[in-house]
C-alpha cells in the first residue's frame, strides 16, 4: 500500500499507442502522481470475444506502472460491455419506463438484473482477479464505475421478475404487500405476487408505495451486481482494499445501504465551476463522502482538471480553482485526489473533457497547476488517516429524498436544494457538518438539523426525541415527519413521533402561492421574530401544544389570512436539550442557525464571506475561493490570503 495521498486520475492507454505510454509514464512522475485508475472501459479489450481474453497489453501496462512507482487501482471493467454480448443477449440491454429497449454504443448498456450480463461480468472479474490479484503494484480494485449514472432504474421482464423475488422477501405474503401499499385505493388490489410489474409508464400518478419499492429495489439490485463481483475478488485478492465511485448525491442509489460495503468510500464530484456556489456544494458532498464511511478517510476518485464536456456551457476552471477544490477534499476528510483523466482524449464522446495532460501538451496552464498540485499533495501526505471533528449533523435520507419527489406529494420541492439551503449557511459560518440518518447514533453531537424529513420511522422519531432529552439541539424544518416508512400518512396532525418532543403538530400546507396568470408575482411571507426579511416558500399550519413561539407570521398573507398569526419557528425545552420546528424557509434562515448553535454550544470560525477554514487532524485549511485577496484574523493571528488561494496551518 502506498504511505502518500493519492494523486492521479483514470487512464485509458489501450486509447493510445504504445509509444504514448511511455511518455505518459514519464510526464505523471513530473506530475507527482502516485495512483491510477486502469481498465474502467477494457472490458471489449480484454475480452474480445466471448471467452477469449487478452491479457497481455496489461501485463505490459501493470509492469510499467510498477517500474515507475505508480500504484494501481484496477478497474473491474464491466461498467461497458462489449457489443457482442449485447448482440448475443439483447435481453440485457435496459428498458426504460416507457418500454424502450436502449441501444449499443455508448456505455452501461446493461440491467442490472440481466442474467447474462452478471455471468459474464464474474467469469471477467474472476480472470482479472486470478491474473492480477497479488500484482506489486496493484493498490486496490475499482469495481464497475458510478453504478446507476445513466441507468438506475430497468423496466424490462427480467426486473420485474427480480422486484417480485425482492418483494415476497420483504413482505412474505400478497396481504402484507396490499397493506403497505394502501392498495385498497383505486382497485389495486393484487391476488398474487405473479400479478405485480415494474412502476413502468401509467395512466397518472403511480402507487406511492410501488414507486418507493421500486427505488429501493434498484439500488439493492445494483448493489447485488456490486457484491457479486466483491466477493470474486475476496476470494482470489483478500488482501487488497475494494471500492465502488459514488457519485455524491445521486438520488438513484442509496449510498448508506452500500457504504457498509466498500472497504474505503471513493467519490466523482464535478461541482459547475461557473455556480458561484459551487464551494460550498463541493463541501457538502465531501461531508457526505466522510459521513458515508464513519468519519474514516475517503478518497476523491474523479474531478475534472477543469472544464467538462457534458454541460449547457462548459466552464473551464478558474487559475487556482482546481487547487482549492482539492484542498477542500483533504480538509474534509480525502486521503487521495484523483481526477478524470490522466490524458485529455483525443476520439470519443468525452474528448472535449479536460485531462491531466491536456491536448495542448505539457506547456499549458493546466498541466502546470497538474505539476503544482502534485507536488504540494506531496507535501501534504502526513494528513493521511487523520479525521475531522464534527459537533453538528444534518439528516439526509434517501427514502425522503424519493418520497418528497414523487409526482404525488404535498409540495413540489427539491430536497437537495432544501439541504444545501441549510448547509450553505452551516458552511459560511465555518461549522464543520456530518450527514446522518433519522436512525443514526448521534449521541457525539451537540445539534441535529432535520430539513424536509418527510419520511419518518417510529424508530427515526424515537431516535431524535432521546437526542432532545439527552440535551441534544433538534432543528427540524418543513415537510418532515409527514409519512412513515411505508409512505403512510401520520394521523393526528403532521410530525408523527415527534410531536411531543416538538411540541406542536401541523394542520395544514400552504405552499408558496403561484402568482395570477398575468404575471402578478404572489405576495411574499411576511415574519415577525426573525430580524430583516420573509419568506417566499413553503409554510405550514403550525398548532401549539407545549411550546414557545419564537416567530410569527404577520399579514398580509397569501392564503387569506391562514397564516397571520400562526407560529413560524417555535421551540420546546427539555432540560438542557430542545426542538425546535421551523414552518417554512424564512430568508433570514442564519438567524434560526444561530440560535440553534448558541444553544448547543458550537461556534464557527469567523471569515470573510467565501473563506472556508477547515480544521482536520492538527491542520487548519483556510481557503479563499473568492477573486478578490482578503485579510483574516485566525486564532489572534493576522492572515492575507491572494484571490483563489489557500494557507494551510
Ligand atoms: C464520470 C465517469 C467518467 C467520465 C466522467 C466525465 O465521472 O466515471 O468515466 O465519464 O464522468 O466527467
Amino acid at each position: 500500500m502506498t504511505d502518500k495521498l493519492w494523486y492521479g486520475g483514470d487512464y485509458n492507454p489501450e486509447q493510445w499507442p504504445r509509444e504514448v505510454w511511455d511518455s505518459d509514464v514519464r510526464l505523471m512522475q513530473r506530475a507527482g502522481v502516485t495512483v491510477a485508475t486502469v481498465g474502467v472501459f477494457s472490458w471489449a479489450r480484454l475480452e474480445p470475444r466471448d471467452g477469449e481474453f487478452d491479457f497481455a497489453w496489461l501485463d505490459d501496462l501493470m509492469d510499467l506502472l510498477d517500474s515507475h512507482g505508480i500504484r494501481v487501482d484496477l478497474a473491474t471493467a464491466t461498467a461497458s460491455p462489449p457489443v457482442w454480448l449485447a448482440r448475443k443477449h439483447p435481453e440485457m440491454l435496459p428498458v426504460t419506463a416507457d418500454g424502450v429497449r436502449l441501444g449499443v454504443g455508448s456505455r452501461q448498456h446493461y440491467n442490472p438484473s440481466s442474467s447474462a450480463y452478471r455471468r459474464h461480468a464474474a467469469r471477467l472479474v474472476r480472470e482479472l482477479a486470478a491474473r492480477y490479484g497479488t500484482h506489486p503494484a496493484l493498490e486496490a480494485w475499482h469495481i464497475n464505475n458510478e453504478y446507476g449514472c445513466h441507468v438506475s432504474r430497468d423496466y424490462s421482464e427480467e426486473s420485474a421478475a427480480a422486484f417480485r423475488v425482492w418483494l415476497e422477501r420483504r413482505y412474505g405474503t400478497v396481504e402484507a404487500l396490499n397493506a403497505a401499499w394502501g392498495t385498497a385505493f383505486w382497485s389495486q388490489a393484487y391476488g398474487a405476487f405473479d400479478q405485480v410489474g415494474v412502476p413502468a409508464a401509467m395512466p397518472t400518478y403511480p402507487n406511492p408505495g410501488q414507486l418507493l419499492d421500486f427505488d429501493r429495489f434498484s439500488s439493492d439490485a445494483l448493489l447485488e451486481c456490486y457484491l457479486a463481483e466483491k466477493e470474486i475478488l475476496r476470494e482470489l485478492s483478500p488482501d487488497v482494499p475494494v471500492t465502488t465511485n459514488f457519485m455524491g448525491f445521486l438520488k438513484g442509489i442509496d449510498y448508506w445501504s452500500w457504504a457498509p460495503h466498500v472497504d474505503f468510500v471513493s467519490d466523482d464530484c464535478y461541482p459547475d465551476p461557473a455556480d458561484p456556489d459551487s464551494a460550498p456544494f463541493g463541501a457538502l458532498a465531501r461531508d457526505l463522502m466522510r459521513s458515508l464511511g464513519g468519519g474514516a478517510p475517503w478518497i476523491l476518485m474523479e474531478q475534472s482538471p477543469s472544464a467538462v464536456n457534458w454541460r449547457a456551457v462548459n466552464a473551464p476552471k478558474s487559475p487556482g480553482m482546481h487547487r482549492l477544490h482539492s484542498l477542500q477534499a483533504v480538509a474534509r476528510g480525502a486521503d487521495g485526489i484523483m481526477q478524470f483523466q490522466w490524458r485529455a482524449g483525443r476520439a470519443g464522446a468525452e474528448s472535449f473533457h479536460a485531462g491531466m495532460l491536456p491536448h495542448g501538451g505539457e506547456d499549458t496552464r493546466v498541466f502546470r497547476e497538474t505539476v503544482q498540485l502534485g507536488e504540494e499533495l506531496a507535501s501534504l501526505a502526513d494528513v493521511r488517516g487523520t479525521r475531522c471533528d464534527a459537533r453538528v449533523a444534518m439528516i439526509m435520507d434517501w427514502d425522503s429524498w424519493w418520497a418528497l419527489e414523487q409526482e404525488a406529494r404535498p409540495a413540489s420541492l427539491d430536497y437537495v436544494r432544501v439541504l444545501a439551503g441549510w448547509y450553505r449557511e452551516l458552511w459560511s459560518r465555518n461549522v464543520l457538518v456530518d450527514l446522518v440518518r433519522p436512525t443514526s447514533d448521534l449521541s457525539s453531537y451537540a445539534a441535529v438539523l432535520a430539513p424536509a424529513t418527510f419520511v419518518l420511522s417510529a424508530e427515526g422519531s424515537a431516535n431524535l426525541a432521546a437526542f432532545v432529552e439527552g440535551g441534544g439541539q433538534l432543528l427540524v424544518g418543513y415537510q418532515s415527519g409527514i409519512v412513515d416508512e411505508r409512505l403512510h400518512v401520520h394521523l393526528g396532525g403532521y410530525l408523527g413521533g415527534l410531536r411531543d418532543v416538538l411540541g406542536v403538530w401541523i394542520e395544514e400546507f400552504a405552499p408558496p402561492a403561484p402568482g395570477s396568470l398575468s404575471g402578478t408575482p404572489a405576495p411574499a411571507l411576511r415574519i415577525s421574530g426573525l430580524g430583516e426579511g420573509g419568506a417566499s416558500t413553503f409554510a405550514e399550519v403550525v398548532r401549539v401544544s407545549d411550546a414557545e413561539v419564537l416567530a410569527t407570521f404577520t399579514g398580509p398573507q397569501p392564503h387569506g389570512g391562514l397564516l397571520d398569526g400562526r407560529p413560524a419557528l417555535t421551540r420546546r425545552r427539555s432540560g438542557a436539550g430542545a426542538g425546535w420546528y421551523l414552518a417554512t424557509q424564512p430568508d433570514n434562515f442564519g438567524a434560526v442557525l444561530d440560535a440553534v448553535l448558541e444553544a448547543a454550544g458550537v461556534v464557527g470560525v469567523e471569515a470573510p464571506a467565501g473563506v472556508e477554514v477547515v480544521r482536520r487532524g492538527d491542520r487548519t485549511f483556510v481557503l479563499n475561493h473568492n477573486d478578490h485577496a482578503v485579510e483574516l484574523t485566525l486564532a489572534g493571528e493576522p492572515l492575507a490570503l491572494p484571490a483563489r488561494d489557500a494557507l494551510i496551518i
